[in-house]
């Protein structure tokens, strides 16, 4: 069921979106904001969160062109296929039903004529049985104890998801302590062997496919480890799963068939966290937590599917990333979440968001002639404040920022997060509203510097008119986290269909591989 192949450049309202681009260069946010309705016009507000897109370089005009492009696109047609089933990931055959495994409804969704949910349901009932007996103690490692640590050996969307909500909801968690190995770095996989012991660590190999080089010399790795530390071959069922869609190779490495959690291909390794992929997260917060953030997406992909476009919050975030992609040409938006639970979103987003959309070829197989995937980046606040802030607050680039902050902190220390959360507002606020020379001059006057203040001035003027978007919290739950992850997904696969690519497969990663496997075979 193909999705339409539309040069989005060849719309109409790509056409009125770049005459109002010129029309918008004299653009303040300064004076927009002298409309006092500017903030809550701007701000769309969804069960815990407040989505403040206020201090954007918009006009109601921009984001009416910006919605009229998603509707030439086709959009909506493209958001049914989607969540149906419809095999719109055509260079691999493939359906893209990631949001499948988080569907709270009572609806089935048949692929192939057969309805995916029951089996979607047993995965997760397997899940939740596996987390409750290891965590209760009940399942135990090869010498009858009862286990303390859980590896995670994956690399991509079998690490980077897992791993970013593990860290991000450690609050949440159990005695269980969660390590992840990726990198081949054999350096690396020794530090995390010093820290366990064999007997009461289960080790978690996700492997969507079960042939990535990484993840298989780790496992090969670790196992031999383990059977070097006293255990026996037939002691590797007791402390070894699999999560994967290979069943013949899992099996071949030794897994019990009892100990592998399948997935299927008709999820993308990045959009898989959802699935068996996340048992170390099941495991790290136990089921409940893991189902909260399950329903948490449930709700943002509800949002999405029925929310009209100028109040839907993923939509409205792609057309704000493509107006500053497309028509200021800016190359990179930085995510800069204070919290430092969510130190990992953006390595994980850079995955989510890069691997889909860095493509160059159009659905009709064409080459393309304008901007696609931006570059991701990110670091937590305020830390970056003594990093990147300089380059973003008076370089030369102009860099859209999306801030996350949280409404309440999870120790509930109330110094500490006054102080965390007057940062988060005061950048967004410096950023859109900068400092004028006659303000500078006036501090200089005033502190004195007068030799050279007409010299320092140059240097302490603030632009501003640098863009921001604002996602503001109630707090950090496994239920508002799953919201933000599926918000995320949910603007890439909205970037993707506008930019008229396709946003699922990756086969721009195959040539390092083939061309890593020929030099290790000459080495
Ligand atoms: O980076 C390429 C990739 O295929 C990702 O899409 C995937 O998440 C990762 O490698 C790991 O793949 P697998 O889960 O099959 O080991």
């Amino acid at each position: 069921m193909a999705l339409i192949k539309r040069n989005p450049t060849t719309t109409k309202s790509w056409k009125e979106l770049t005459k109002h681009f010129s029309e918008m260069k004299s653009f303040s946010l300064k004076k927009a904001f002298q409309n006092t309705n500017r903030k809550n016009d701007l701000t769309i507000k969804f069960n815990e969160f407040e989505f403040d897109y206020s201090k954007n370089l918009i006009s109601k005009k921009t984001i009416g062109l910006l919605t009229n492009l998603a509707n030439e696109c086709e959009l909506k047609d493209a958001i049914s296929k989607q969540f149906s089933g419809k095999k719109i990931n055509e260079t691999e055959n493939r359906a893209v039903l990631h949001t499948a495994l988080r569907n709270f409804s009572k609806a089935p969704i048949v692929l192939d004529g057969k309805d995916v949910m029951p089996e979607i349901k047993n995965s997760l009932t397997k899940i939740q049985n596996f987390s409750q007996a290891v965590i209760s103690g009940t399942q135990k490692g090869f010498t009858g104890k009862a286990f303390t640590d859980v590896v995670n050996i994956g690399i991509g969307g079998s690490d980077l998801g897992p791993k970013m909500v593990v860290e991000s909801l450690q609050f949440y968690k159990n005695h269980l302590n969660t390590h992840f190995i990726s990198n081949i770095d054999g350096d690396y996989v020794q530090e995390v062997l010093k820290k366990i012991n064999p007997e009461t660590t289960l080790f978690v190999i996700v492997s969507k496919t079960f042939t990535t080089q990484e993840t298989l010399t780790n496992a090969t790795t670790i196992q031999q480890w383990f059977l070097n530390n006293g255990a026996t071959k037939k002691d590797i069922k007791y402390n070894f799963v699999a999560v994967s869609t290979n069943l013949k190779k899992v099996k071949d490495f030794g897994i019990d068939k009892n100990n592998i959690f399948t997935m299927w291909n008709w999820v993308g390794g990045r959009f898989s966290l959802w699935s068996a992929v996340g048992l170390s997260i099941s495991l790290s917060i136990g089921f409940p937590n893991f189902e909260q953030l399950l329903l948490g997406a449930y709700e943002m992909d509800t949002h999405f599917k029925e929310t009209s476009f100028e109040k839907n919050i993923p939509v409205i975030a792609a057309l704000l990333s493509i107006w500053y992609n497309n028509f200021y040409l800016s190359e990179t938006e930085v995510i800069l979440p204070y919290s430092q639970y969510l130190e990992n979103l953006p390595p994980f987003l850079q995955q989510l968001s890069m691997e889909s959309n860095g493509k160059s070829i159009d659905r009709a197989g064409k080459k393309i002639k304008y901007q696609t995937g931006n570059i991701i980046w990110g670091s937590t606040g305020t830390n970056m404040q003594h990093a990147f802030m300089q380059l973003i607050h008076q370089g030369t680039k102009l860099i859209p920022v999306e801030f996350i902050g949280f409404k309440k902190s999870l120790y509930k220390n109330k110094e500490h997060h006054q102080k965390l959360m007057a940062n988060y507002h005061a950048q967004s606020d410096a950023l859109a509203y900068g400092k004028t020379k006659d303000t500078v001059h006036l501090e200089l006057k005033t502190s004195g510097k007068m030799d050279n203040i007409n010299s320092l001035l140059p240097f302490k003027i603030f632009e501003g008119n640098k863009p921001s978007t604002s996602i503001l919290i109630k707090n950090l739950n496994p239920k508002n986290l799953g919201m933000l992850i599926a918000y995320y997904e949910q603007k890439t696969f909205t970037q993707g269909i506008i930019w008229n690519i396709y946003s699922f497969d990756q086969f721009g990663v195959e040539l390092g591989k083939e061309l890593a496997s020929k030099m290790l075979k000459t080495c």
